[in-house]
């Protein structure tokens, strides 16, 4: 049932979309994007469970400009078929922008389950209810997002392209890759109209801090240890979560059904010189001798790359992505915008400026914030 190569999904600009994890770090990044656009003039439906890397406090001034006329928040799990179900019918879904799942490589390599209870079986749902619900229509869209590591590991040299063969090496990036054949199944075996991205390493704005950037950036100004794993040469290539959230959008609004493209930073850097770049920013945002945590907690250090820590390698770690986005360049129109050094000051500014969301990440209040603030009022 396959639906011909040239079908883009005509209706984007006016569109119910439905963010399946809108309260993290790039799905988050995504709603700000999309509802600032000129060109989009429909609603943006978030669908998501709250976990641990969910955060309402990422979308406060998106809820008080758009809340209840063109953003709505629903909390749900994408594993509950009929939750799913039932939103995607009451809110007229058009298009499943489907960013939820378990996130971070190390914690799938302390507990795998919940990334394939997430990423494979709530992505199977999602696929199921969009089926049930959408019944053969063709002017509606399943957009999943996927990442780099479905491909494995590079040497020195080469890219990955969208015709690399899978090779995932880590509990993660396994779910993610079977999560991409289910999704390209559906448009196969049933026509679901589906197209699918696979990203570099994001960075940027509400990053959650367990991964490199944001813990580094943090773990500095507070004068703490800065792991870094291995010898520090691995290699990932880094694009500005803006810039990502630019590529969903062209790719809604110009990809053809049942295509994958592959987004890239074209910004390769081993781990070592992104913590070294983030200390000489924070050396001069914030000297070493005016931090009052570091006199504090780490009196002799002098400098922030005195913080960093070669410390045990993640198993199976791999060494190298580099991603070749040539085609959603040629025929998207797509490129990046930010360069890495300026990305980069940009971030880590970001992280010092907002010292309410940091502390209330840090301290684990942005889940009683969400309580008080986003279920206890009325609208
Ligand atoms: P994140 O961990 O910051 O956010 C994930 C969101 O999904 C959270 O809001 C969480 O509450 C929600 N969620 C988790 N399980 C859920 C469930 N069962 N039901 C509903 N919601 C659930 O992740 P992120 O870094 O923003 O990544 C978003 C997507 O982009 C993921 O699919 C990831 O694989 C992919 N991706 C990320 C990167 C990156 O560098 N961060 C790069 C390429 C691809
Ligand atoms: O490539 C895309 C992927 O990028 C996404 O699919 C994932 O969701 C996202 O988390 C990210 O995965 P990584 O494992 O590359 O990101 P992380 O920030 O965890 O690590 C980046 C690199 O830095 C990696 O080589 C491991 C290393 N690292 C990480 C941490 C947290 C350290 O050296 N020290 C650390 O403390």
């Amino acid at each position: 049932m396959n639906q011909g190569p040239d079908t883009v999904f005509s209706r984007a600009t006016t569109a119910n979309l439905l963010v399946t994890g809108g309260a993290g770090f790039i799905g988050s990044n995504f709603i700000r994007s999309v509802l600032s656009r000129v060109g989009f003039s429909g609603r943006v439906i978030n669908y998501d469970k709250l976990t641990y890397a969910g955060n309402l406090m990422n979308l406060t001034e998106i809820e008080n400009e758009f809340g209840g006329r063109r953003y709505f928040f629903e909390r749900g799990d994408i594993c509950d078929f009929e939750n799913v179900k039932e939103v995607l019918a009451r809110f007229q879904i058009d298009a499943v922008v489907h960013f939820a799942a378990e996130s971070h490589v190390d914690r799938s390599i302390f507990g795998p389950k919940n990334f394939v209870e997430t990423n494979i079986n709530g992505t199977f749902t999602l696929l199921e209810a969009a089926r049930e619900l959408w019944a053969g229509r063709k002017d509606v869209r399943f957009h999943h997002i996927s990442t780099d590591e479905v491909f494995g590991s590079l040497g020195d040299t080469g890219f990955f392209s969208e015709t690399t063969p899978y090779d995932p090496r880590s509990p993660y990036s396994a779910s993610k890759a079977a999560s991409d054949h289910l999704v390209r199944a559906y448009f196969h075996t049933y026509g679901l109209p589906v197209t699918l991205s696979n990203c570099s390493n994001n960075y940027g704005p509400y990053h959650f801090p367990e991964k490199l950037i944001p813990l580094t950036v943090l773990n500095a100004l507070e004068g703490k240890q800065l792991p870094v794993y291995g010898d520090g040469n691995n290699v990932r290539d880094w694009l500005y979560v803006e810039d990502h959230c630019d590529a969903i959008w062209q790719i809604l609004l110009k990809g053809r059904t049942g295509e994958t493209y592959n987004i890239g930073g074209e910004c390769e850097k081993q781990n070592i010189e992104v913590v070294r770049g983030i200390c000489d920013i924070l050396e001069e945002l914030v000297p070493v001798d005016s931090n009052e945590k570091i006199r504090k907690r780490s009196p002799g250090i002098k400098a922030y790359r005195d913080l960093i820590a070669f410390v045990t390698d993640r198993p199976g770690h791999d060494r190298r992505y580099a991603i070749n986005c040539d085609k959603i360049k040629t025929e998207l129109g797509w490129k990046q915008t930010y360069d890495f050094e300026q990305g980069l000051r940009e971030t880590v500014a970001w992280f010092v400026r907002n010292t309410q969301w940091v502390e209330a990440v840090r301290n684990g209040d942005y889940q009683k914030w969400i309580e008080t603030n986003y279920f206890g009022r009325t609208r």
